[in-house]
């Protein structure tokens, strides 16, 4: 369904110079899917994400952002549809204050005032900022610049959302809000692509799994199967997080990697068990 397509790669290969960092790499995302994406440190994971952003463009193949080839478009171009967190977002915010730099997506794509003041409010409310809204971006730690980043983001209302590490260096209350402000992004219909060493909160949060592998892609499936077979997990540099270790080892049925789906899980096979 091409108009429900919010992003592609079709056959999609890049170097850095001599350094071959991504080959033959295709794989579609819907709209309001939800897909991390993994790998060890140098699959090609960021690579992805400067590819989506724009900001370097494909050796071979093609990159699609719903139905636009990103070959010849600009990372201004691509803002129009495209939010992104980069991995070293905690340096990228430049404004004044949080609110400012939050709001500076939605005034550089021309919206009025008004709607930038709605964006701003909406995307600092989704992340729970406004106690740090009129804050110098450099007084926040760097962990809160990141999330300030995402609000930034979050402000562009985008069909796609691509984060590089969102979760780095958070806390447990500031990772449940993420995870929630990308589950409510999500079901607008936005779809999200997000790069991660967390695998929890991957299982918590998204739903399907791309994993890179030396620049090609290895694994591309529903995350519940991927996060509960080890034995794939281990040549791919992956350690299965430990609610779905866990589902493993009690054999729980259907193998449940979210904490509620587990407890529940539990809970019934404890209360099947005492009524036995
Ligand atoms: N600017 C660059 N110049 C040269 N080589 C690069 C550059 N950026 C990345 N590479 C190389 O490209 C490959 C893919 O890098 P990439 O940053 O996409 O990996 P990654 O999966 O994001 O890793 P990490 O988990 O460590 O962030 C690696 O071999 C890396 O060394
Ligand atoms: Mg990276």
């Amino acid at each position: 369904m091409a108009l429900s397509r919010a992003l592609a790669f079709d056959g999609v290969a890049f170097s850095y110079g001599n350094v071959a960092a991504l080959s033959d790499v295709s794989f579609e995302v819907a709209a309001g899917e939800r897909v991390a994406l993994l790998g060890r440190n140098g699959a090609g994971k960021s690579t992805i994400v400067r590819l989506v952003t724009g900001l370097v463009h494909p050796d071979a193949g093609s990159v699609w952002i719903g139905d636009w080839d990103t070959a010849d478009l600009a990372p201004e171009d691509l803002a129009r549809r495209v939010g992104s967190v980069f991995q070293h977002a905690d340096q990228q915010l430049f404004a004044r204050t949080l609110r400012e730099d939050v709001g500076f997506g939605p005034r550089a794509l021309g919206f009025p005032a008004r709607e930038v003041r709605r964006r701003t409010d909406e995307a600092l409310d989704a992340l729970d900022l406004h106690a740090h809204a009129e804050q110098h971006p450099y007084d926040l730690s760097p962990a809160l610049r990141k999330v300030g980043a995402l609000a930034g983001a979050l402000a562009l209302e985008p069909s796609l959302l691509v984060l590089d590490e969102p979760t780095a260096g958070l806390d447990r209350a500031w990772r449940a809000r993420v995870a929630d402000a990308l589950r409510e992004h999500a079901e607008r219909g936005a779809a999200l692509l997000v790069v991660t060493h967390d695998l929890a909160f991957a299982a918590e949060t998204l739903e399907r799994g791309i994993v890179l592998d030396r620049g090609r892609l290895a694994c591309d499936e529903p995350l519940e199967r991927l996060l509960t077979s080890a034995e794939r997990l281990k040549p791919l540099g992956l350690v299965p997080p430990p609610i779905a270790a866990l589902s493993v080892a009690l054999d729980l049925p259907g193998r449940p990697v979210r904490e509620r789906d587990a407890a529940h899980t539990l809970a019934r096979v404890a209360g099947g068990r005492s009524a036995s």
